[in-house]
């Protein structure tokens, strides 16, 4: 009996499989990352690859999670209620606005089987956070990647790609990997401009480090208008990377709807225990936060010196619009310890590291360029 055309086409990819196939639209999702950078044997490397917080989480953070460990026979809230009620004091927005998931990365998950279906057209800049086409194909959707424009969001050409079959447009604020910002206006003009049928999904995992930065434009926006969602994770400014504790703010029809699609327990009893503290503890973190940012804009002027094009970031890392030459920087400073993202043919994301880690990379840089 015949099962169905996508069954035969699928077996036959899958070398006369008799199980069940996976969906056709997974053969263009890679399996695997490209090859993370890898440690020197025998001698100091510093891992400048994933836009981690270099600092290790305070005391008081790590005996709440010391704390929160002992129950874990137990399962967390379905949906973590206090995170979620201390989470809308904090932002001054409603308890129904507030989602959560391990990560904005399980969140992106909530936002694709809650609004995407197969064949929508999903607009985001290009390059930009890798997710967004693994996103974008899982769900089946038309990526349009619409190239940045000296390092920033071309937002007159993302605006002119829009069509009746635009599902939504993601816009990374600042920009991973090129650290760049687009201004609460620029987002604003943009935003009105759309039709109130398609989502923006404003991911500012990295906001914090944005200079000056006083209360994310994100959330403005999202205030004002129903098609926008706004991202933001513990993972970065917080330093929780590990824990994989994210929100999201939508009004209530979306949010109820991201929710129902949330894994059920998805955050971790102790990932709420440490975003709970962590938020107590904004002053010292947020300290550190600057202690980043002000190795990062000092970083940026030696990379300026040494002739390398390097847009001012607001973010934790800085990009090395090497171009073409990226592969071969990158192996250049794989071989002196120097652990950072290469994005072939575009360039290099060096996250900002600890002081150590940010001498190392000034060194290794500038011998490299007077070579
Ligand atoms: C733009 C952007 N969004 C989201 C994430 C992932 O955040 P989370 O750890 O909360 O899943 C990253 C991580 O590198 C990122 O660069």
């Amino acid at each position: 009996m015949r099962v169905s055309t996508e069954r035969d086409e699928q077996a036959g990819i899958h070398g006369g499989w008799e199980g069940p196939v996976p969906r056709a639209a997974l053969q263009t999702v890679p399996l695997y990352v490209p090859k993370p950078p890898q440690p020197r044997v025998g001698a100091e490397s510093h891992r400048l690859f994933l836009n981690e917080n270099p600092y290790p989480p305070l005391p008081s953070v790590i005996a709440v999670i010391a704390g929160a460990a002992a129950e874990i026979n137990r399962y967390p809230e379905i949906a973590p209620t206090q995170l979620v009620a201390r989470l809308a004091k904090h932002l001054d927005v409603p308890e129904c606005h507030v989602v959560t998931g391990p990560g904005i990365m399980g969140i992106y998950q909530q936002i694709s089987q809650a609004v995407l279906r197969p064949g929508d057209e999903i607009i985001y800049a290009w390059p930009s956070f890798e997710a967004y086409p693994i996103v974008t194909n899982v769900a089946d959707c038309v990526a349009r990647e619409v190239p940045l424009l000296g390092g920033r969001h071309d937002l007159a050409a993302m605006a002119a790609q829009v069509t009746t079959r635009t599902r939504a447009v993601f816009i990374c604020n600042p920009n991973n990997p090129t650290g760049t910002v687009v201004s609460g206006s620029e987002l604003e003009a943009f935003v009105a401009d759309l039709p109130k049928t398609v989502l923006v999904v404003i991911d500012e995992a990295y906001a914090e480090f944005i200079p000056d930065h006083r209360g994310p434009s994100g959330v403005d926006l999202y205030r004002k208008h129903q098609n926008v969602v706004v991202l933001r994770t513990f993972s970065k400014a917080y330093g929780l990377a590990g824990l994989r504790v994210g929100y999201g703010l939508a009004h209530e029809l979306l949010a109820d709807a991201f929710r129902k699609c949330a894994v059920p327990c998805g955050v971790s009893s102790i990932a709420v225990a440490a975003a709970l503290k962590s938020l107590t503890l904004e002053d010292e973190l947020f300290e550190r936060v600057r202690k980043i940012s002000l190795e990062r804009d000092r970083l940026w002027k030696v990379l300026g010196v040494l002739g390398i094009d390097t847009p001012p970031s607001g973010a934790n890392f800085l990009w090395l619009g090497v171009g073409s030459a990226a592969a071969t920087l990158s192996a250049q400073l794989e071989a002196e310890g120097v652990m950072a993202r290469l994005i072939s043919g575009h360039g290099i994301r060096l996250t900002v590291g600890n002081e150590r880690s940010n001498s190392h990379v000034e060194q290794v840089l500038t011998t490299i360029m007077a070579a």
